[in-house]
């Protein structure tokens, strides 16, 4: 199927260093056509439609992703024909394109939360031949007037621990339901369920994934500067880690911190002084607390690196107790974990369900 169908004239494409850059079908022709047939996501809406290309940010809203992710995603999806299918971020539409050719597209229904970015996917399913039910609306709500479904996929991410409980509630017995899923620290990776049925779903993390957040469950934007300015006019003394700060920004390492670290983002600033020195900022945003590690030749050389941290979260101190966790555990990679969704919460394990790592209560829209 040509993705080409599906991508507007206009769309962004990120740079080197992640910066959306502006392609014009019309001016650069083989630049856009390079794009669409390259394995690379396509921006297609910033700030919610809010800047208009040429303009661009670094608040990406809407995408294609990349087909390799794409064709990854719908093989874990394991989709049949037949399936009545739920998809949550309908987006361009190639995606619900290609679950209509899989499962036939009058058991297929799409909602997207934006009306105009529906309005363009249903005219380009229209035109490419197909016919699923394309709904505007909070795909957290799921599609009660379609339910039940054999297949849930998302392409937004869900925030740890707020998997939307309809999405369960509206699974027949076996259904599978995929979806990314990630922590303030760490984003992300993808969870596949198996719901039983009867409002229980559990499985494994299966793979990374890096999506944008459902439209509700959004990071509070902006605040990384701000919190590292406090650090800096509060002027506290450094004390020194031996823990190596670039061991645990990334990888299976983060991932593991991020289940243990409730609601702590993270940032890096690089070369902060010209002399090539690196700063991870650690912070959670509701009670103001920051931890700031930079990693200097020096510290690097002598393995012990300067910290200071603010707020009444230690929250270096927090990311070692979590650290010293995953190497008691044995330094589990991601596809050790899992998740269990009930009615009464959602629970994230290692190894066994019954080894529970974190728990969270169900929400009030969760258990509705
Ligand atoms: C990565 S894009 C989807 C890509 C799409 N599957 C495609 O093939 O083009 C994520 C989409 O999810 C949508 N979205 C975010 N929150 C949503 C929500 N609560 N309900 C429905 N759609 C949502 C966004 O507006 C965005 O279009």
């Amino acid at each position: 199927m040509d993705r080409g169908a599906f991508i507007p004239d206009r769309i962004w494409v990120d740079d080197a260093r992640g910066r959306p850059q502006p392609i014009d079908r019309t001016a650069t022709p083989q630049q856009w056509r390079a794009a669409v047939d390259g394995d690379t996501p396509i921006v297609t809406q910033l700030d919610d439609g809010a800047t208009v290309w040429p303009a661009t940010s670094l608040n990406a809203t809407s995408s294609a992703s990349e087909p390799s992710l794409v064709r990854a995603m719908l093989g874990a999806l394991a989709v049949a024909p037949g399936h009545r299918v739920l998809e949550i971020g309908t987006g361009t539409g190639f995606n619900t394109a290609l679950l209509c050719a899989l499962a036939g597209d009058d058991t297929v229904t799409s909602i997207e939360v934006d009306p105009a970015l529906t309005d363009r996917a249903r005219a380009n399913l229209h035109r490419a031949g197909y016919r699923p039910t394309v709904l505007t609306g909070d795909g957290a709500a799921g599609a009660p007037s379609q339910a039940p479904f054999d297949r849930v996929i998302a392409t937004a991410a869900v925030t740890a621990g707020h998997i939307p409980y309809p999405w369960i509630a509206q699974a027949s017995e076996g259904a599978v339901i995929l979806a990314p899923w990630g922590t303030a620290f760490h984003n992300g990776v993808q969870i596949r369920l198996i719901a039983d049925g009867h409002g229980n779903a559990v499985g494994p993390v299966i793979g990374a994934a890096s999506f944008m957040a459902l439209r509700a469950q959004r990071a509070v934007r902006g605040h990384a500067s701000r919190l590292s300015d406090l650090l800096d006019t509060a002027a506290v003394p450094s004390e020194i880690t031996s823990l190596d700060p670039r061991e645990i920004r990334s990888g299976d390492a983060a991932f593991a911190l991020g289940l243990h670290l409730a609601d702590v983002a993270q940032s890096t600033a690089h070369d902060i002084d010209d002399a090539g020195t690196d700063e991870l900022l650690l912070y959670h945003v509701p009670s103001d607390s920051a931890a700031a590690v930079h990693i200097t030749a020096q510290a690097r050389a002598a393995g012990h690196y300067p910290v200071r941290q603010i707020g009444p979260r230690r929250l270096w101190d927090e990311a070692q107790t979590a650290h010293d966790w995953w190497i008691d555990h044995g330094r589990p990679e991601r596809t050790r974990f899992g998740l269990t969704v009930t009615r009464a919460g959602q629970q994230i394990w290692c190894d066994d369900p019954g080894a529970v790592v974190r728990t969270w209560p169900a929400t009030a829209t969760a258990a509705a």
